[in-house]
């Protein structure tokens, strides 16, 4: 498969999705960013102001705290690959609706497929929800099983699936930057 080429199919087939309304509100999708061979894929709820303004993923407060992460154990931008479960920007930033969850999702899978990460870190809850489920994992509460490491096998291979706290919870709170520095010492 050309990867290259699969995810230009991806980013246009999201250019033209009227699959929910929020296509409507948006000013760019987020389809995602980063290395198409990456062995981690980082996934979150969203696009927010500035990742709508930009079409890039985890570029405003929320992305500065990920950058923070990623430095702390020496991984870089460019080789690993970030994205969203909702490639448009709900409007003021509210909660994904459950329909447009479902209707953005076959993206995500294409996405999981094509780059075949082998560790899959959600990124807060709506993340954990639908990459736990997908895998056939039982969903716990984030405050309980943050940090740990899942391992899944199915006909795709093997994954780990590592669910941390958002980023965004570490915006205005220390203890919380504490918490996901150490949570992301299982991703290293
Ligand atoms: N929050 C998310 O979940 N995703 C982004 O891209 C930015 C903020």
């Amino acid at each position: 498969m050309d990867k290259e080429l699969e995810m230009k199919k991806i980013m246009e087939e999201i250019e033209n999705c009227r699959m929910c309304e929020l296509y409507k509100t948006r000013s760019n999708p987020v389809v995602g960013d980063g290395s198409l061979s990456a062995d981690t894929m980082f996934v979150g709820e969203a696009p927010g102001y500035w990742e709508d303004q930009k079409g890039k993923p985890f570029v405003g407060r929320a992305g500065k705290v990920l950058d923070e992460l990623l430095e702390s154990v020496g991984l870089k931008r460019d080789e690993v690959y970030i994205t969203n479960v909702v490639k448009c920007r709900p409007p003021n930033n509210r909660d994904p609706l459950p329909e447009e969850i479902k209707a953005c999702s076959k993206y995500l899978d294409r996405q999981i497929l094509l780059i075949h990460p082998r560790t899959i870190v959600t990124l807060g809850r709506f993340a954990l929800s639908y990459i736990f489920e997908k895998f056939g994992l039982k969903e716990e509460k984030i405050s309980k099983i943050h940090g740990k490491v899942f391992t899944v096998s199915n006909i795709f291979g093997r994954f780990r699936i590592i669910p941390l706290y958002h980023p965004a919870v570490a915006v205005y709170n220390q203890n919380m930057k504490g918490t996901l520095l150490k949570d992301f010492k299982s991703v290293k």
